[in-house]
């Protein structure tokens, strides 16, 4: 499943932007790390978890619901009615330079894990300086708002409100099949029905559809006019997560991203959905150390047996169940043929052809799409569970007859793009 860094050939229509956004809702509604206490995924004997450890000892470490705790969540600092936001080490010898950062503790030599850390409602979203500079949009945003005379909650629901705005209305429609979000944004939900008071995350959605975005991200950016050539390294790098900021205390004014080219008309466009991933995603690091297994470092193997762990259906059972065309052994394989022999190899040599495991058939099922957006059974995991969990959240705009967003440059308006400037960060 491997794509070279440098092969840049493939475009999709959908910016970037989106990628890290789609990760940044990832962050906000799913956090499974139970399943590591139970079986490591580099263990000799590794094995699927039993239904009993599953329906007992699974957790989820956020609220499914599209409420941003992973802005809102402790640690996050607060001052009255405003989040605090980092400042980014100004050049020149400029102290302090623009907030631009995410708030950090200071240096810790003896635990790496703290050295640096954001200080942000979850840690994930220190993992690249993509959606790192996206937390920042939102702390940014929320100050905005605030700075209009609002109180932190009222800040809050605003803002949270604009945010699903923008999942359903910018965003789904993009990744998803849009004739497939109107039905379910219009019809109803037929499959994922949580009550509303009661809202869960099902492992379709988390271990294997909502992972679609591994295949969009780029293995280099133009980042910005410093860096037209960023490497995904380097975005890790320029973290305190992944990486370690190449020793710099905060994050170097000159790594700000110019947002405008990861939207709409700009130079970065996410890879087409499907069955490869850029090589940097087979080399994870923590801490800026790499992983210690090679299996713990390659993504594609940890999504894989975290699927097979967690006892997922196969693709072909699930779209069964959806009522929805199954893809035959025949088109499986000519998507793994081509990306390459050696998946067309592997995919025979496991008899995945016909029996699929659920991530690989939604990636392959997304490159039979003409757009390298999803298919019918990812758009259909994808959009019913995102609109099923928005309806449950709190402050939810699907509960909330004729809400329409304020805060854009066009009244009942708003999209990412809207956000980003709202927060002052598209110059
Ligand atoms: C550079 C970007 C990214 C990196 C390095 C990354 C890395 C990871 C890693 C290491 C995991 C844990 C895998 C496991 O052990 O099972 C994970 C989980 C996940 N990722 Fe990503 N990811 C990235 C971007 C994205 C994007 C763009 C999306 C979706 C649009 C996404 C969706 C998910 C989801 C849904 C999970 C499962 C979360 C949970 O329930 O715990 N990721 N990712």
């Amino acid at each position: 499943m491997v794509e070279s860094r440098h092969d840049t050939r493939a475009d999709s229509s959908i910016p970037s932007a989106y990628t890290y956004f789609g990760q940044f809702v990832d962050h906000d509604i799913t956090f499974e790390a139970k399943s590591e206490t139970l079986v490591k995924l580099s263990d000799q004997d590794f094995r699927v978890l039993t239904r009993e450890e599953i329906g007992t000892k699974i957790e989820n470490g956020r609220t499914p619901a599209l409420d941003l705790d992973n802005v809102y969540y402790k640690p996050a600092p607060r001052d009255g009615s405003r989040m605090v936001v980092g400042y980014v080490e100004g050049s020149g010898g400029r102290h302090p330079g623009k907030a631009n950062d995410l708030p950090r503790k200071g240096r810790n030599a003896k635990d790496p894990s703290e050295d640096r850390a954001a200080l942000i409602g979850d840690k994930r979203n220190d993992e690249n300086l993509v959606i790192a500079q996206l937390h920042v949009a939102f702390l940014r945003a929320h100050n905005a708002i605030a700075a209009r005379g609002q109180t932190f909650d009222e800040a809050r629901r605003i803002l949270r409100r604009h945010y699903q705005w923008i999942v359903i209305k910018d965003f789904l429609p993009r990744i998803c099949d849009p004739f497939i979000v109107n039905d379910i944004l219009f019809g109803g939900n037929k499959f994922f029905r949580p009550e509303l008071d009661d809202l869960f995350m099902p492992f379709e959605f988390s271990v294997a559809a909502y992972r679609f975005g591994h295949s969009m991200i780029r293995g280099v950016y133009d980042f910005n006019s410093n860096f037209p050539r960023a490497g995904l390294q380097d975005l890790f790098t320029f973290t305190a997560f992944s990486g370690n900021l190449r020793n710099f205390d905060r994050l170097p004014e000159v790594w700000i991203i110019d947002w405008k080219n990861f939207l709409d008309g700009g130079p970065n466009r996410a890879r087409p959905i499907d069955t490869a991933l850029t090589e940097d995603l087979f080399d994870l690091h923590a801490f800026g150390k790499p992983m210690p297994v090679p299996v713990e470092a390659r993504l594609p193997v940890r999504n894989l047996l975290r699927g097979y762990m967690l006892r997922l259906p196969t693709g072909q059972a699930v779209a069964k169940a959806l009522g929805l065309p199954v893809m035959s052994p025949a088109e499986i394989e000519r998507i793994a043929q081509s990306i390459s022999a050696g998946q067309l190899e592997a995919v025979r040599a496991g008899g995945f052809a016909e029996r699929t495991p659920l991530w690989y058939y939604i990636l392959a099922e997304a490159a039979t799409q003409s757009l390298g957006r999803l298919g019918p059974v990812g758009s259909t995991i994808v959009a019913e569970v995102l609109i099923g969990l928005i309806r449950g959240s709190k402050d939810s705009i699907l509960r909330k007859k004729d809400w329409k967003p304020t805060l854009g440059p066009t009244p009942g308006e708003f999209t990412l793009e809207d956000l980003l400037g709202l927060a002052g960060v598209l110059n």
